[in-house]
């Protein structure tokens, strides 16, 4: 396991598999986990009846490790990201990752990984994808005999191809992403494929993702296809939507109290009428580990683009100051008083 960094252009990564010289992985049967190990293979061999393949029964996360000024690799709030993955598991009817096992996996890759961990300064950081997929015969429909929980790493740049803290856009189709009683707030694989025809036809439109309504009466906004979605209106208040129905992000709950704490703002979580809404909104934005903070222009909503602060063409001031506050704590760059932050 070599310490010495890799020769990569840090600066002009984007957001794809790379692939790494180490990932974890551990087996669960007959009611037990075994202990887990690192490997080095990225080729998983699966039997073609897993339950993972043909009913979706799999789950993920997404963190992000930096690397300090001081050069320690730090990860921003895992134990949220584990309680997201129990949860999910709970409701996909998985067995729970346990809190010892999925911070096991995460530290032993990232540290086996060393080399890929992008430098302080580099607008890099390390993805830290952990997930968790039923295996094993099973042709009913029922869930898997075995499972495995497995994290790989790659080092990432921005999610979106405009890069940094740059403006995307965003828009509504026709495809819904989740039932109001399904899974839409669970981390489940089977998300992902239902919006992939969203974000095609989000694409289409030259907008960067898919934004979704709720599935109910289509009035209420949901989230992005891989962000929550926050606000600033007019009046001054910080809101983000509240929904059964979207993914309790950690990039949301975070700012929500960065919004507060050191903002000043007045935060509201409640539903928002889009239509009835749109135009006091000053500010619009997505967050997600992945898209960090991203200022959106620009939504297409019934037909037309709504431009938001400064004709779409500017990053608004209550944007850009959580994007600091924000990114300066999760790369060690101001003291942490918050406890979020912990060393690998
Ligand atoms: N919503 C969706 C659909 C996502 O995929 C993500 C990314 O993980 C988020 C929201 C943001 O969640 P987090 O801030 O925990 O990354
Ligand atoms: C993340 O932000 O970690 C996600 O999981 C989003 C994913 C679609 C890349």
């Amino acid at each position: 396991m070599t310490a010495e960094k890799k020769q990569l252009d840090w600066g002009s990564l984007g957001f794809s598999y790379i692939k790494t010289d180490y990932r974890f992985r551990a087996r669960w049967s007959e009611g037990h986990w075994q202990p887990g190990e690192l490997v080095d293979s990225e080729i998983m061999e699966v039997h073609e009846g897993s339950p993972v393949l043909h009913y979706a029964q799999a789950c993920f996360e997404g963190l992000k490790a930096q690397t300090s000024p001081d050069g320690r690799i730090l990860l921003f709030r895992p134990e949220l990201n584990c309680q997201r993955m129990a949860q999910t598991a709970e409701r996909l009817v998985m067995p729970e990752v346990p809190e010892a096992l999925f911070m096991q996996g995460i530290t032993e890759c990232i540290r086996a990984n060393k080399a890929w961990v992008p430098p302080s300064g580099s607008g890099a950081s390390l993805y830290v994808r952990p997930f968790l997929i039923g295996l094993g015969e099973n042709l009913g429909l029922r869930p898997a005999p075995e499972y495995e929980f497995r994290v790989f790493v790659a080092p990432v740049g921005p999610y979106y191809k405009s890069g940094g803290l740059s403006l995307i856009s965003l828009a509504v189709t026709d495809v819904d992403r989740a039932a109001p009683k399904g899974t839409g707030r669970f981390k489940a694989g089977a998300n992902y494929a239902g919006g992939l025809m969203a974000t095609q036809l989000a694409n289409q439109l030259g907008a960067n993702e898919a934004l979704y309504l709720d599935a109910g009466e289509r009035r209420f906004l949901e989230e992005a296809g891989s962000a929550n979605i926050f606000l600033v209106m007019k009046n001054g208040k910080f809101v983000v939507p509240e929904s059964e129905s979207i993914l309790p992000g950690v990039t949301r709950r975070s700012i929500l109290t960065l919004a507060e704490d050191r903002l000043g703002l007045e935060v509201e979580r409640r539903p928002v009428d889009l239509r009835n809404e749109i135009e006091n909104i000053d500010e619009f934005g997505a967050c997600g580990t992945a898209a960090v903070i991203s200022p959106v222009g620009k939504v297409f909503i019934d037909e037309h683009w709504h431009h938001f602060f400064g004709d779409g063409e500017e990053i608004g001031p209550v944007t850009e100051q959580l994007y600091d506050v924000l990114t300066r704590l999760q790369k060690g760059e101001e003291p942490d008083s918050y406890g979020w932050t912990i060393e690998v």
